[in-house]
């Protein structure tokens, strides 16, 4: 990625940065600040949902959302920075979601941002949305480097060794469809509603997790790759081959989650054990992050899975697992810490790997004119 050079940022001392989201059907916006200690102070967090757009096509659809991207972004970027309390004049730099995402949405935010940037003559950081997720555990306690980190979310599962800022490896990825993915689909088959993640949650709290036979795809397999494609499918039959009554879809509900878990927990108890060969034996951290560790029940399938095999589980809050813009402005504020940052000519990525060499030698879940998905 090119780097500018024409604009110094601070070097020490305190740093404020405005983050900004929109890769996906969350425009947000946020300003952090990390005093000269390192102690961070959320000045604001702003997220404005689309979920009223997209809903009555039950999933995201990408026109809309960029266009909802920039009809909002201006309002809500001013927003963030008028609740802070601090002035435009006030930023160190300004980070934004640069990909992976849904190109005309990552587009609208990095081009405010290059005008803010440009407007301000403050330094750009374009981010790396996963990044963001990777990082996010951070805005709230102190999760140091290194661990292992199961990142779930609406367009990506995986597991990653990461090592400090930017040193991430592939310890494993779905071969098809994200948790996330998974989780809308089978609301939208079941007719549950828009976002699917925390409609299928309430839904199972009203079923029998153990009512229908599911597959748990890899289980057992050497590796820690995940596949839910197979199991959105079997939701789909079993849905079909039932009454369709309330209590038919709880119990369905209930079933996909509990085979969720099972999933997650089994290939994450995998990636443990190939973690630990390259990390060592010993107490280590293990961070869920993503939309949907917002979950409950998979949130304390991991935790018992920690303890049996001495992790630390750290799971971000609920506001900060999805997508949000203060950990777009951690992940540039801290990218801008060791001096980096961009020139106007960086371009919009709708694929961008963390850990690109697995990527590029091994794409997990295919790859195309745009390069490995990750
Ligand atoms: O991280 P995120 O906000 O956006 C992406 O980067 O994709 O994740 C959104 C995904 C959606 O698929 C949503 O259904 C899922 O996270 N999600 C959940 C829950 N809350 C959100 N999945 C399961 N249980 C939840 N409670
Ligand atoms: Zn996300």
């Amino acid at each position: 990625m090119d780097v500018a050079t024409n604009i110094t940022p601070p070097q020490d001392g305190t740093l404020t940065v405005l983050g900004i989201e929109s890769s996906c059907d969350e425009t947000a916006a946020s300003v952090l600040r990390r005093d000269e200690n390192g102690a961070l102070e959320l000045l604001s967090s702003i997220v404005a949902s689309q979920d009223k757009e997209h809903r009555p096509f039950g999933g995201v659809v990408p026109e809309i959302a960029a266009r909802a991207h920039m009809l909002k972004l201006e309002s809500i970027i001013d927003k963030a920075v008028t609740t802070s309390g601090i002035e435009y004049g006030e930023i160190d730099g300004i980070a934004a979601t640069a990909g992976p995402g849904l190109i005309g949405g990552v587009i609208a935010g990095l081009m405010s941002a290059k005008g803010l940037a440009m407007s301000l003559g403050k330094p750009l950081i374009a981010v790396n949305h996963l990044e963001g997720h990777a990082l996010s555990p951070r805005l709230t306690e102190p999760c140091e480097f290194p661990y292992l980190l199961l990142l779930i979310s609406g367009g990506h599962s995986q597991l990653l060794s990461v090592t400090e800022l930017g040193a991430y490896e592939r310890l494993g990825s779905t071969v098809d469809d994200a948790a996330g993915e998974a989780f809308d689909k089978t609301a939208k088959v079941m007719g549950l509603g828009f976002p699917g993640g925390p409609q299928v949650e309430a839904w199972a709290k009203k079923g029998n997790p153990e009512a229908i036979p599911l597959p748990r795809p890899f289980k057992g397999k050497a590796h820690a790759d995940f596949s839910f494609a197979g199991l959105k499918t079997a939701v789909a039959r079993a849905y079909d081959a039932s009454d369709k009554s309330d209590a038919a879809k709880a119990d369905i509900a209930a079933s996909f989650q509990r085979a969720v878990a099972d999933v997650l927990a089994e290939r994450t108890q995998r990636a443990m054990e190939m973690y630990r060969e390259k990390v060592g034996q010993g107490p280590q951290r293990f961070v869920v992050a993503g939309g949907v560790a917002a979950n409950t029940e998979l949130r304390a399938r991991l935790k018992n899975l920690c303890e049996n095999n001495d992790f630390t589980l750290i799971a971000p809050p609920l506001k900060f697992c999805g997508d949000n813009a203060a950990m777009i402005a951690l992940a540039g504020l801290e990218r801008l810490a060791t001096g980096e940052h961009h020139g106007m000519e960086v371009a919009a990525r709708p694929r961008w790997p963390l850990d690109s060499q697995a990527a590029a030698h091994n794409p997990a879940s295919g790859s195309g004119k745009k390069g490995p998905k990750s």
